[in-house]
C-alpha cells in the first residue's frame, strides 16, 4: 500500500532504525525496488529526483503515476518522495503528483538564503499536508555542482547551525553531511561518528543520509545505530543495472528484444534493494 514518508521515517527514528530511500528513474527501477522491498519484508521509500525529472524530459507525471501505481499494489508499506528539488514550480506539483514528502535542497546557498528559501518551501510544504527535508552542510558529488571535499571543514553539518535552521525553518527532517557524498562507484566513504553521534544528540528531527551508494556496510550499519533514520541510495542502483545489462549483452551479442536485458536489470537491482535493506537492519557493525 502507499502510505506518507513521514510515517515511515518517524517510525524509524523512534526505533532508532532507518528506512531505505531509493532513487527511481525508469519504471524498471520501480518494480526492482517494490521486488527488493518485498523480498526483505520492509517498508521502502520511492523517491523522484529533479535531475530524474529532467531525464524525463521535464515530466513528473509519467512516473509518479507508475510509482504511485506500484505503492498501491505492492506487498509492503511503500512511500513516494520527491527528492533534491530545487525549482519551486516542480516543488508545486508534488502534492497532485502523488507525493506525500519532498527534499527540498538550498545546500548549495549561503546560511541565510538557504534558510529563507527553506522556511517559505517548508511553508508551502506544510500548507499542503507534505513532510519536507531539506539539507545544511555540503553533501557533494551532485550533478551540475563543482565537486567538493567531503571532509573539508565547511562541508560538514555544524551541530549548532543545524538546531537553529530547524527551529527556524521549520523542517521535518534533516540531511547531514557527515562524510558521503554523491554518486560515488566505490564504496569508500568514511563517515564522521563523532559528528553524527553530535547531530544525534542536538537534533529533535529525523536525520537522512545522502550519497549512500559509497558508504561500506558496516559504517551504513554504524551510522543507522548512531541516529540516522533515512538511508539514500540511488548510484548502487544504476552499478547493479548496468552491470547487469552489459553481462546479458556481452553473453548474447544476438540479442534484440529489450525484455531480455531489461529483466536482467531488474533482477539486478531488486538484489541490490534487499541486500541495502538487510544491511541498514544490523544497525550496528558485524
Ligand atoms: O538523494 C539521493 C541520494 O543521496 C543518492 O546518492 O546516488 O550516491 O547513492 P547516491
Ligand atoms: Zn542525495
Amino acid at each position: 500500500p502507499l502510505v506518507p514518508t513521514g510515517e515511515l521515517v518517524e517510525r524509524a527514528a523512534a526505533e532508532r532504525a532507518a528506512v531505505a530511500a531509493f532513487n527511481v528513474i525508469t519504471l524498471e527501477h520501480i518494480e526492482a525496488v517494490v521486488a527488493g522491498a518485498e523480498s526483505a519484508g520492509a517498508s521502502v521509500v520511492l523517491q523522484v529526483s529533479e535531475n530524474a525529472v529532467k531525464f524525463r524530459q521535464g515530466r513528473l507525471l509519467p512516473l509518479a503515476r507508475a510509482a504511485v501505481a506500484a505503492a498501491e499494489h505492492a506487498a509492503v508499506p511503500v512511500a513516494l518522495h520527491l527528492d533534491h528539488v530545487q525549482s519551486d514550480d516542480l516543488l508545486h506539483q508534488a502534492a497532485d503528483a502523488g507525493f506525500s514528502s519532498v527534499m527540498y535542497d538550498a545546500a548549495r546557498l549561503p546560511y541565510d538564503r538557504n534558510l529563507a528559501a527553506t522556511r517559505a518551501a517548508a511553508d508551502w510544504a506544510h500548507g499542503q499536508g507534505l513532510w519536507i527535508e531539506a539539507e545544511l552542510g555540503q553533501v557533494g558529488g551532485k550533478a551540475g555542482q563543482p565537486a567538493l571535499d567531503a571532509h573539508a571543514p565547511g562541508a560538514r553539518t555544524d551541530p549548532a547551525e543545524a538546531r537553529a535552521y530547524i527551529a527556524d525553518s521549520g523542517v521535518d527532517a534533516l540531511a547531514v553531511a557527515i562524510g558521503s557524498t554523491h554518486a560515488m562507484t566505490t564504496r569508500t566513504a568514511t563517515l564522521d561518528h563523532g559528528l553524527l553521534e553530535r547531530l544525534s544528540s542536538t537534533l529533535d528531527v529525523p536525520l537522512v543520509l545522502h550519497g549512500s551508494s559509497g558508504v561500506p556496510d558496516d559504517e551504513l550499519a554504524a551510522a543507522v545505530a548512531g541516529g540516522i533514520a533515512k538511508v539514500n541510495v540511488g548510484t548502487a542502483l544504476n552499478i547493479a543495472m548496468t552491470d547487469a545489462i552489459r553481462a546479458f549483452l556481452a553473453d548474447h551479442p544476438d540479442a534484440v528484444d529489450s525484455r531480455t536485458y531489461l529483466k536482467a536489470g531488474r533482477e539486478a537491482m531488486a538484489r541490490a534493494v534487499t541486500g541495502i535493506i538487510t544491511t541498514l537492519a544490523r544497525r550496528r557493525p558485524a
